[in-house]
C-alpha cells in the first residue's frame, strides 16, 4: 500500500495512525486506503485510455458496500457470480447496464433477478446454461444478452486453484466448441448475442498468458464475423497480479499497450474484470500479538487475527508481508505467526523476523483482494469491522460482527 508511512515511529494509512484506529475499532480490524482505491481505479483507466473499454470490477475480491459505491462513481461496471453480488452492486448504486454475470452455476432464480435488474450481459458457461437462460428470459418476455465464455486452454502460471483457463479446469466452454455454440444461440429467440469472454486465471505475474488468450479470443470473434455473427464487446477477464512480496506484477500500461495495438481498427469494445489489482493493495489486516510462545523447535506469535479473517494463506500457502505498527528497537525474533483457531493450518506467516512484545500491533500488508470476501465465523469467531481511510478522515463502513448476532438465525428443537 503505497499510501503506509511511518510517522514518529509508528504506521499510518495515509493521514491516520494504525494505534489511533485500533484503539477505536478493537482488531482484527481490515483499514483500506481510499486513495489507494482510486489510484488502482486509475491504473487502469490510464492504461486503457487508447481503446474504447469498460472495466468491470469483479466483486469477488472485496464485495463491500462502500468499496462497490467508490467505484461505481468512478464509473465502473461489475464483474458478478451470484445473486448476491449483483444486490450489492445495486444497492452501492452500481449501473446494471455495466454488470457482466459470469459463473459455472447461474440459478433459475439468479437469472430472474438479473434479467430484471437490465444487466449488460450473462457469461454463459454452458449448453445447458444456455437453453435455460433462453426459457427463463422467454418466460420474462425478455431477451437475453450473451457472451459465451470461452475457455482457451492456455497455461496461465499460477497457483493450481486460481487457474481457470485450462482445458481441465470446470469454467467455460472449449474454444473449438464455440462456433458450434455461437451458431445455437443465433437461434434460440430468447437471446441476443452481445460477445465473448474469457477468463484464464489469478494472480498472474507475467503478461504473455494474457496476451496469448486475447489472440486465441480474437481469432474466434473473426470466425465469427464471417458466418455473420458480429459482437459488441470481447471480455478478457481479469487476472493481473499483484506484488504480495516480490513478484514483479505486469505492467499495467505496458498490458494496455499490447490490448491498444490488437484492438486497433476492430469494433468490438474491450471489457477487463479485474478484482485483486483494484483492491489487493489498498487494504491491510490490522491484528494484536496476544501471546509469545517460545518452543524448543520454533517460536510462536499467536495473534488476534486467524484464517476466518485472512483464509489466503491456510488455502494457497499465500504469503502476506506482516509488519509491526511500531518496531521494536531490539533484534528481531523468528516466529511463525499463527492464529487462535484449532487447527494446525491456521498460520498467517511462517519464520517471520520481527522484534515484538505481546500487546504489540501488526499489518497483515497487500489483504484488500480475497481477505473479508473470504472471511468466515469459523470458530465461532465474528468477522472483523472495516475502516476506509480517506486522508485524515475515519469511515467504519462494516461494523464488527456481534456473538448475539451470529446465532439470531438460529433455533433449538424441542
Ligand atoms: N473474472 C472472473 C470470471 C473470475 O473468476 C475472477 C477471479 C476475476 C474476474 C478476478 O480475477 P483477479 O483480477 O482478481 O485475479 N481467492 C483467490 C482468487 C480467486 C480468483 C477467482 N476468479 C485468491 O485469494 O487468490
Amino acid at each position: 500500500m503505497n499510501t503506509l508511512h511511518q510517522v514518529d515511529g509508528a504506521l499510518h494509512v495515509e493521514g491516520v495512525s494504525l494505534e489511533a484506529l485500533a484503539a477505536r475499532f478493537g482488531t482484527p480490524l481490515y483499514v483500506y486506503s481510499r486513495a489507494a482505491l482510486e489510484a488502482a481505479w486509475q491504473a487502469y483507466a490510464d492504461a486503457f485510455a487508447g481503446t474504447p473499454h469498460l472495466v468491470c470490477y469483479a466483486v469477488k475480491a472485496n464485495s463491500s458496500l462502500a468499496i462497490l459505491n467508490l467505484f461505481a462513481r468512478l464509473g465502473s461496471g461489475f464483474d458478478i457470480v451470484s445473486g448476491g453480488e449483483l444486490a450489492r452492486v445495486l444497492a452501492a448504486g452500481g449501473d446494471p447496464g455495466k454488470v457482466v454475470f459470469s459463473g459455472v452455476g447461474k440459478t433459475t432464480d439468479e437469472m430472474r433477478a438479473a434479467l430484471a435488474a437490465g444487466i449488460l450481459c450473462f457469461n454463459v458457461e454452458s449448453e445447458s446454461e444456455l437453453y435455460r437462460l433462453d426459457r427463463v428470459a422467454g418466460e420474462m418476455g425478455r431477451r437475453a444478452p450473451v457472451s459465451f465464455r470461452v475457455n482457451p486452454d492456455v497455461d496461465p502460471k499460477t497457483h493450481p486453484y486460481i487457474s481457470t483457463g485450462l482445458k481441465e479446469n470446470k469454467f467455460g466452454v472449449a474454444i473449438a466448441d464455440a462456433p458450434r455454440l455461437y451458431r445455437l444461440a443465433a437461434g434460440l429467440p430468447n437471446l441476443e448475442i452481445v460477445g465473448v469472454d474469457c477468463h484464464i486465471g489469478s494472480q498472474l505475474i507475467d503478461l504473455s498468458p494474457l496476451a496469448d488468450a486475447a489472440d486465441r479470443v480474437l481469432t474466434l470473434v473473426d470466425t465469427l464475423a464471417a458466418e455473420g455473427i458480429a459482437l459488441h464487446h470481447i471480455d478478457l477477464g481479469g487476472g493481473v497480479g499483484i506484488r504480495y512480496r516480490d513478484e514483479t506484477p505486469p505492467d499495467l500500461a505496458a498490458y494496455g499497450r499490447v490490448l491498444a495495438r490488437k484492438f486497433a481498427g476492430r469494433r468490438e469494445k474491450l471489457l477487463v474484470e479485474p478484482g485483486r489489482s483494484l483492491v489487493g493493495n489498498a487494504g491491510l489486516l490490522l491484528a494484536r500479538v496476544e501471546y509469545l510462545k517460545p518452543g524448543e523447535d520454533r517460536n510462536f506469535a499467536i495473534v488476534d487475527a486467524a484464517m476466518n479473517d485472512l483464509m489466503r494463506p491456510a488455502l494457497y500457502e499465500a504469503y502476506h508481508d506482516i509488519v509491526a505498527v511500531r518496531p521494536r528497537a531490539w533484534p528481531a525474533q523468528r516466529y511463525d505467526m499463527v492464529g487462535p483457531i484449532c487447527e494446525t493450518g491456521d498460520f498467517l506467516g511462517f519464520a517471520r523476523d520481527m522484534a515484538i512484545e505481546e500487546g504489540d500491533l501488526l499489518a497483515l500488508l497487500s489483504a484488500g483482494a480475497y481477505g473479508m470476501s473470504m472471511a468466515s465465523n469459523y470458530n465461532s469467531r465474528p468477522r472483523a469491522a472495516e475502516v476506509l481511510v480517506d486522508k485524515n478522515e475515519i469511515h467504519l463502513i462494516r461494523e464488527r460482527e456481534t456473538i448475539s448476532g451470529l446465532m439470531s438465525g438460529e433455533r433449538l428443537v424441542y
